[in-house]
């Protein structure tokens, strides 16, 4: 049914095409078209709808191009192996696998849509088909397991720097890994870890970008607190080049960080952050905790003062927005 809908709309390029005309053609009720103009929807097609006039549909889902990908890509290793994938469950467990059977370094996994998308302390991460960027990036540095915080902040960075190549508002990093844009987030960092006896093995870097979600896709819980890049830039942005930036900005920071250790991560993560310097509710493991972030540390934990003076660091947790 959703392909004789969408080759009826093909067919009637740039019209809009009545609720009624669409239930005569296809022989179904109005609602049964209202409800697969809807499925069309969240796999990626955009409709405008009018009231008595009826649908025009505005964009087709795009598909991330591997080819185009590839070409655009600037770095030595990270994303020279690239899987895409229509719909997973979530990127991280693709990766987890792949790197169990042996993936290198630098491999990326790239998926249209996940049903089980993972964030940070077990929420779910909402992913749409063909408006997102949701990937997960093989990273195998040789670093012991108590240096992850720093890597943490690290993909925070670059991560920001290449977002904001594509838009003239201000990125900002709230503690520890997300990105906000107006105060809403725009993406979020999620890594996992596999380690033996302190050192790593590998790290998976997972990456939610919401590129080009309009603010209808939202789902009314998240509609106060979530943004996209076309939401706040009127205009669509290239998932291929974004992506490739992301990856460039990645491998230039891992080899600064490589060569001259986390200090220069450091000053770039506090020049980004919006996390310093003021009041604070931040929600960690053993329960909420108030008071105010005055830097992060060598060891990438943050240093928060209490109401009544004592200082105390945390490795995670969740800033209040
Ligand atoms: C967060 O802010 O809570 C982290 C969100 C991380 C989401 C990304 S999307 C790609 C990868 N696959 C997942 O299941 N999660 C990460």
């Amino acid at each position: 049914m959703n392909e004789l809908i969408l080759q009826y709309f093909q067919e009637h390029e740039g019209e809009y095409v009545s609720g009624e005309e669409l239930s005569i053609k296809l022989q179904c009720s109005r609602t049964a078209v209202w409800k697969h103009i809807e499925a069309l929807r969240k796999q990626g097609y955009v409709f405008d709808a009018i009231p008595r006039k009826g649908y025009k549909m505005l964009t087709k889902p795009v598909i991330i191009n591997a080819a185009k990908l590839m070409q655009g890509l600037q770095t030595k290793t990270l994303g020279r192996v690239v899987r895409i994938y229509d719909e997973v469950d979530s990127t991280q467990n693709i990766a987890h696998t792949l790197v169990r059977q042996g993936a290198i370094e630098g491999t990326l996994v790239i998926a249209e849509q996940q049903n089980a998308g993972r964030g940070r302390m077990g929420r779910n991460w909402f992913s749409p088909k063909g408006k997102g960027i949701w990937m997960s990036l093989i990273l195998k540095p040789t670093i012991s397991m108590q240096f992850t915080p720093q890597l943490t902040l690290l993909v925070a960075v670059a991560l920001c720097r290449a977002i904001q190549a594509h838009i003239p508002h201000q990125v900002g990093i709230k503690w520890p890994n997300d990105l906000l844009i107006n105060g809403k987030k725009i993406s979020g960092i999620l890594l996992e870890s596999s380690a033996e006896d302190e050192r790593l093995n590998y790290v998976i870097a997972g990456i939610g970008i919401s590129v080009n979600l309009l603010a209808e896709d939202y789902p009314e819980e998240l509609k106060a607190k979530a943004t996209s890049l076309f939401i706040e830039k009127g205009q669509l942005v290239d998932r291929e080049q974004l992506i490739c930036d992301f990856l460039l900005q990645l491998e230039v920071l891992l080899e600064l960080y490589t060569q001259q250790g986390f200090a220069p991560i450091r000053s770039l993560w506090e020049a980004l952050t919006i996390s310093l310097h003021k009041p604070l509710r931040i929600q960690t493991a053993k329960g909420w905790v108030e008071g105010v972030a005055n830097a992060i540390d060598e060891m990438g934990a943050l240093w928060v003062t209490l109401p009544n003076g004592e200082n105390i660091k945390l490795y995670s947790g969740d800033i209040e927005l």
